[in-house]
């Protein structure tokens, strides 16, 4: 099959177009035949070797965690999906397997959902980690119910661009900040309050927004944009910074933490809970309950280019990589 795989690490350049193996599925796996591969973050940082500290690399190894396609195979035991199935999935890659930038891939199938005929492929693609990361944020360390008041940093990007959504849909009030060029479309997600983190003061714009501070913040961003995040949270908040793997990130002091009674709370995906949240936000996809981020299109060809963007920290939305024309 084509790959797109990598022989160590590097920047963008050791991407090579290659011929390797197709995957067979071991028993209570599927074999998934990859329409579009989805590209996140956490993907430059493993072509780079960040990962290195969670699974030993087998080289050439495939980059890429999440993916949507059909059904092509079927391990020992699986009974819950047929050849043709249309399906997401976010792969064994977190683990040492191959990952998503390839023609086809295995994954169990607890990490794997069907996607309704209304849920194209990108869409579906788009969806894995970002927005199961955003859903364990905002009500899994962030326990966001209806009527509080949540801040999104970094509201255009992957994550925010499913969190204000699903925030919104909880009943919760949203508030995100965002770049200038970004302000229209974090509201057209239904952010009630979109704060420009390069011309305002953020910390203000909360507050007058949110007197007293807000319940929850979800910190995407990290590398300390959100210096004022413990006076923006309300007494007994939580913030949730979501995991970046940079190295001597700033972190939220935990003695003005504890002085103001906010918990800080950091986030990664909960792989034990990662699968049933996928299938519940794929199903609210499927009623549609949620539109598409942003998505942009390369082919699987220029995931160099794609990391390249997404590195920058400004793409709105998600990148997609076309692997198929299913
Ligand atoms: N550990 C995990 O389980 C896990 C899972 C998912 C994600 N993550 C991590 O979470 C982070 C976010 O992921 P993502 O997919 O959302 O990234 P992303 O899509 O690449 O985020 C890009 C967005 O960040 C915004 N941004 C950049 N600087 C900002 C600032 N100072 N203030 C506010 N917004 C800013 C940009 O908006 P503007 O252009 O408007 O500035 C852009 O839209 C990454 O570090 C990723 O690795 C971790």
């Amino acid at each position: 099959m084509r790959a797109m795989v990598i022989d160590g690490f590097g920047g963008p350049e050791v991407f090579h177009m290659a011929d390797i193996e197709i995957p067979k599925p071991g028993p209570g796996e599927v074999l998934i035949r990859i329409a579009y591969a989805s590209v996140n973050p956490a993907d430059w940082k493993c072509r780079e070797g960040w990962l290195s500290q969670f699974f030993t690399y087998k080289f050439p190894f495939v980059v890429g965690f999440d993916a949507a396609g059909v059904i092509a195979g079927l391990g020992e035991g699986v009974t819950d999906y047929k050849i043709g199935d249309r399906v997401v999935t976010s792969s064994n890659q977190g683990i040492g397997e191959n990952g998503s930038y390839a023609e086809y891939l295995k994954s169990v199938t607890d990490r794997v959902s069907h996607i309704a005929d209304s849920l194209d492929f990108k869409t579906a693609a788009s969806i894995p980690t970002a927005a199961v990361t955003s859903w364990e944020g905002l009500f899994g360390t962030g326990d966001l119910k209806a009527g509080q008041s949540v801040l999104i940093n970094g509201g255009a990007g992957g994550m925010g661009s499913f969190g204000i959504q699903f925030a919104k849909h909880a009943g919760a009030r949203v508030a995100a900040t965002c770049g200038p060029g970004n302000i229209d479309y974090v509201k057209s997600l239904g952010a009630d309050l979109a704060i420009d983190y390069r011309s305002q003061n953020v910390l203000d714009g909360v507050l007058a927004w949110a007197p007293g501070g807000v319940d929850v913040i979800m910190d995407t961003v990290g590398q300390g944009t959100l210096a004022d995040g413990i006076a923006m949270t309300k007494p007994g908040g939580v913030i949730a910074p979501i995991g970046t793997l940079i190295q001597n990130e700033p972190q939220f002091d935990p003695v003005a933490a504890a002085a103001r009674n906010v918990r800080v709370v950091p986030t990664m995906s909960n792989r034990m809970k990662a699968g049933d949240q996928l299938r519940t936000i794929v199903d609210l996809y499927g009623k549609g309950v949620f539109r598409a981020p942003e998505i942009n299109v390369l082919p699987l060809e220029q995931a160099g280019l794609a990391h390249t963007k997404v590195k920058d920290g400004h793409v709105r939305g998600k990148i997609v990589l076309q692997v198929a024309d299913i």
